[in-house]
């Protein structure tokens, strides 16, 4: 059964630098188990700072960074110099600025064609670099970082799709109706059987979203971020903006 903490921080500032802390004390947990820390970064804008704030000084002599393999949650199947590429955000805000070997950084391959071709190789990476420390012998990730779209979504995991059916596949390509793209993305399981993970949220724009996600009423329909069913530990950083919908809200 998962665990689920959920954290009101103050304002973004605070809720980087609690996230950047909680993923400093999972890494060395997860160095001191199994030697490397494995992580999937999340895309968007909101964790942008955070990058940042990990890539600076207070925080470079506090992580391991050699022993840490990036991966990421999803990504949009543009070229990674392109603007909206996840990628990109990621290593211009960090992974240029920490001490990560090249090997140790897998982007989602966005060079194919056809989507899903995309798909299956890093499908591939990841059953190849992942512990499957687990009984049905899954890739298994230490972190996932996520987020939450207004509409409920997480990772490129969007309502109505059929990626959210897909059980499978650790990972899969999903054409998104409503942005007209295709995305690459972690699936149910693959995020299911994450050790941790940590969703970050913030904004009086969310607020609503938040609620539905947190607080679900009985007839609020399901959302796809509320599909999951997650083994390990769930956190829940959200700022005080986007906790304004929720009943009782203790600031962390
Ligand atoms: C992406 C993300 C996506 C994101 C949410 C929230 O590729 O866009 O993976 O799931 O986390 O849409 O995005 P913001 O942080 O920009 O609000």
């Amino acid at each position: 059964m998962s665990k689920r903490a959920l954290h009101v921080h103050a304002n973004a500032d605070t809720l980087n630098q609690a996230v950047a802390d909680q993923i400093a004390t999972l890494s060395a947990q997860a160095i001191s188990r199994h030697g490397s820390f494995f992580v999937a970064l999340s895309g968007g804008s909101t964790p942008r700072r955070l990058y940042q704030l990990l890539s600076s000084p207070a925080y470079t002599d506090h992580i391991d960074w050699p022993q840490v393999h990036i991966f990421f949650g999803d990504e949009r199947c543009v070229p990674h110099d392109h603007p909206d590429s996840n990628f990109r955000m990621a290593d211009e805000a960090l992974l240029a600025h920490v001490p990560i070997p090249v090997r140790q950084i897998h982007a989602i391959p966005t060079d194919a064609s056809a989507a899903g071709d995309n798909a299956a190789s890093y499908e591939r990476v990841l059953r190849d670099c992942l512990p499957h420390d687990n009984s049905g012998g899954w890739p298994q990730f230490d972190l996932v970082l996520l987020g939450l779209g207004p509409d409920g979504h997480t990772a490129s995991l969007f309502p109505d799709t059929a990626i959210l059916r897909e059980r499978q596949r650790a990972a899969a390509a999903v054409y998104v109706d409503k942005l007209d793209a295709w995305r690459i993305s972690l699936t149910l399981p693959t995020l299911e059987q994450a050790r941790q993970l940590l969703f970050m949220v913030t904004g009086s724009d969310k607020a609503e979203i938040v609620r539905h996600a947190l607080q679900p009423l009985p007839d609020d329909a399901i959302l796809p971020v509320q599909r999951l069913q997650p083994g390990g530990s769930v956190g829940w950083h959200i700022d005080r903006a986007a906790a304004a919908a929720l009943a009782d809200q203790a600031t962390s």
